[in-house]
């Protein structure tokens, strides 16, 4: 036992984690033809990693490109960037005392605490504690394991009910580095917990509905992100004949699969995969969802950042059948969120709002039937990007869960 533990804390020690010292986050702005063509050979010849868009082959003329370039590189893009013209800022002069700011709420360590960012065996064991301790609000239930054998839970909230009951499901952290979305998913189990029974609208909505949630999706990357690179975004599958790790499993859904804004490359960060939900993590969700389609009325997906509303389509320019009503529910549920804080969402589907994409999740489920699909990206817009400091997570719980609730009464009186 004592020689096991010591294996265990030295396999710890040598467990390699990467850093950032030095490196800066460049928000690009390109307004010509050469511009884009720059910035997609920068991304050929050194190593770049992007933020927004998530890969080069997304960048066009006129829109905000912000790129994280290892310290080695500055000179040279500096170089390249002042003598083609390109206007940029640094909107992270160094990543490293970002990803250490980050924390900047009292730390709890090893403890739950729903204002800091929690490893995945902190939100494990919470999830145990919370559904245990509210059996009469929440039930669980396992939909399958990670490519590393981590169990997938679902959390069913709702009051129970002899008849099957309308249900919306929701999940977090599709994504490994944007933290702040599982975090979102934590307290909206809260929330609903605790204003279940004096918030007339969330106990109606408790009543009358169930809402499943998963509070992290891709929880290999998650704990990688945790454990050994901050930055990671894809799951951790391996495949023999690439070196490379992992697919994007908002690319790997059988919608419009890998036909736009998605990369056939193992090695690219928007990388769709082998086939359509050869992500273990996506096909479990998938036949989650697909074995509850009949009683599902709403898919809400939970990204970072960027502070947007999207809806389908995003792997066509195509207007979605339910557009106008899609477009007049999140142009509410974004009012909602701004009237607390005053942060601004804009609303949209998602080829046009952001860039084509093909292989989302929003997308294919709105295409199985599940008609009120959203995709939420969370704050800020490119301040702190993914390392969203852990002060703002409260702010960021508080104004989403108006306009989730704003959704759910929606999706609620249209049963
Ligand atoms: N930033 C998100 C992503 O790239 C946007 C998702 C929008 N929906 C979509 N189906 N592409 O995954
Ligand atoms: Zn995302």
């Amino acid at each position: 036992m004592r020689a096991l533990l010591l294996l265990g804390l030295v396999a710890v020690a040598l467990a390699e984690i990467t850093h950032f010292e030095g490196e800066k986050v460049f928000r690009l702005k390109p307004v010509l033809d050469e511009h884009v063509t720059l910035i997609k050979d920068l991304a050929k010849s050194i190593e770049v990693d992007f933020w927004r868009p998530e890969s080069p082959e997304l960048v066009t003329i006129d829109i905000d490109v912000d790129i994280r370039v290892p310290a080695m590189y500055l000179d040279m893009v500096y170089t390249t960037l002042q003598q083609n013209d390109m206007e940029y800022r640094v909107l992270i002069e160094d990543v490293q005392s970002s990803v250490d700011a980050q924390v900047d709420n009292k730390p709890s360590p090893r403890a739950h605490s729903y204002t800091n960012y929690n490893t995945w065996d902190t939100v494990q064991s919470w999830i145990t504690s919370i559904s245990s301790s509210n059996p009469n609000l929440i039930s669980k239930q396992v939909i399958g394991s990670t490519y590393e054998g981590r169990p997938m839970t679902v959390l069913k909230l709702g009051k129970k009910s002899s008849s099957t009951k309308p249900a919306i499901f929701m999940d977090c952290g599709i994504h490994a580095r944007e933290w702040i979305s599982p975090a979102f998913c934590q307290w909206f189990v809260k929330e609903a917990l605790s204003t279940y029974g004096s918030d007339s609208q969330m106990t109606s909505l408790l009543d009358q509905m169930d809402v499943f949630v998963l509070p992290v999706f891709n929880i290999d990357g998650y704990d990688f992100t945790h454990k050994s690179n901050r930055m990671w975004r894809k799951t951790r599958s391996r495949k023999s004949g690439s070196s490379c790790i992992g697919a994007d499993p908002n690319r790997n859904w059988n919608a419009g699969w890998c036909t736009a804004g998605a990369s056939s490359n193992p090695c690219s960060d928007t990388f769709c995969g082998y086939s359509p939900e050869s992500e273990i993590e996506v096909k479990n969700v998938a036949d989650f969802i697909r074995r509850n389609k009949s009683v599902l009325k709403a898919y809400l997906t939970i990204h970072s950042y960027s502070q947007l509303l999207l809806f389908p389509y995003s792997y066509t320019f195509e207007l979605a059948a339910h557009h106008s009503e899609l477009l007049k529910v999140a142009e509410g549920a974004s009012a909602a969120l701004r009237s607390l804080y005053g942060t601004s969402y804009t609303s949209g589907p998602g080829a046009a709002t952001i860039y084509p994409a093909a292989g989302g999740s929003d997308d294919w489920a709105y295409d199985l039937g599940v008609k009120y699909s959203y995709t939420f990206e969370l704050r800020d817009t490119g301040r702190y990007g993914f390392l969203l400091p852990e002060s703002q997570i409260k702010p960021t719980c508080e104004e989403t869960m108006l306009a989730v609730k704003y959704i759910a009464a929606y999706v609620q009186k249209n049963l």
